[in-house]
This record gives structure tokens, sequence and C-alpha cells, in this order.
């Protein structure tokens, strides 16, 4: 499985522990973020990861930026991305589940190093259940994308 991870200028140290996890785990990582020292709009690390995901080279995306809340905002704008801001495992146990997410978003000020790296292992290792009412329900987010 690939993964697309990014971040801005406020997780650059975070965002390479967790591509390093998730490589010791046996996933491939694109790091489409920025190293230290650099600055980036997190608008512009959400689009490049989310068009990874979007065209297929990435099943998945990890975005952090400092509350992870920018990134899900702007995320969130591209049609067909479902991108959850976690910041508990039970939440992105769930939002893989149930609601099909596609990109993980947390914040480098919000969780500690542990908490982010459990949260990409549960994201990335959980299935979506596929279930007929999660369906039902996904398909009425992608008829609001497309009102
Ligand atoms: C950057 O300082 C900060 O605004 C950004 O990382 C993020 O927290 C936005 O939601």
């Amino acid at each position: 499985m690939k993964i697309a991870i990014g971040n801005d200028h406020a997780a650059p140290e975070l965002k390479l522990a967790c591509a390093k996890y998730l490589e010791e785990q046996g996933f491939e990582v694109m790091d489409m973020g920025v190293a230290a020292g650099e600055k980036c709009d997190y608008p512009d690390a959400a689009r490049r990861v989310c068009k990874m995901v979007l065209s297929g080279m990435a099943d998945l995306g990890i975005l952090i930026c400092g509350t992870g809340i920018g990134m899900s905002m702007a995320a969130n704008k591209f049609k067909g991305i479902r991108a959850a801001c976690c910041s508990d495992t039970f939440s992105a146990r769930l939002t893989r589940e149930h609601n099909n997410a596609n990109v993980l978003c947390f914040g480098a000020r919000v969780v500690g190093e542990g908490t982010a790296l459990d949260l990409c292992d549960v994201f990335v290792k959980t299935p979506y259940s596929g279930e007929e009412r999660h369906e039902k329900r996904i398909a009425k987010i992608t008829a609001i994308e497309n009102e």
C-alpha cells in the first residue's frame, strides 16, 4: 500500500517520524511535505497529497500541520477526498470503517509522537467495512459535493 504524506512548517520532524514508522511497517511512503526550515502554506501540501490520492498514485494520504484543522479544511475541498482530523485512535479507526476516509489529518501541536504513530498505524491498517448503511451515507456526502 502506498501512502502520501505531507506537512507544513509546523510538522517536519513529526512527518519524518511518521514516514519512518510507516516504512518500517512495510508501507511505501511518498513524502510530499517540506523539510525543517522550509515554510509551507498548509493548502499547498494538502493539494499535493490529495492529488496523489485522487490520481490513484497513493492509496491513502496523511497530512500534518499545527492543529490538523487547516489541512482537513483544505483537503475536504477536493471532490472525492474524505479527510478526517483525528487526535484519538478510536476516531481514526472508525473513520476508516464507517466513512471510508482516505486522508488522515492531525496536529503536531496537538498530539505527541507516540499518539501520532498510533494514529497512522490504525488509519492505514483499518479497512473500510463496506456495509450498506455506510455506503448509503457516503453516497450522500458525494451528492453534497455535486450540488
Ligand atoms: C501554521 O502556523 C498553522 O496555522 C498551521 O500549521 C495549522 O495549524 C493550520 O491549521
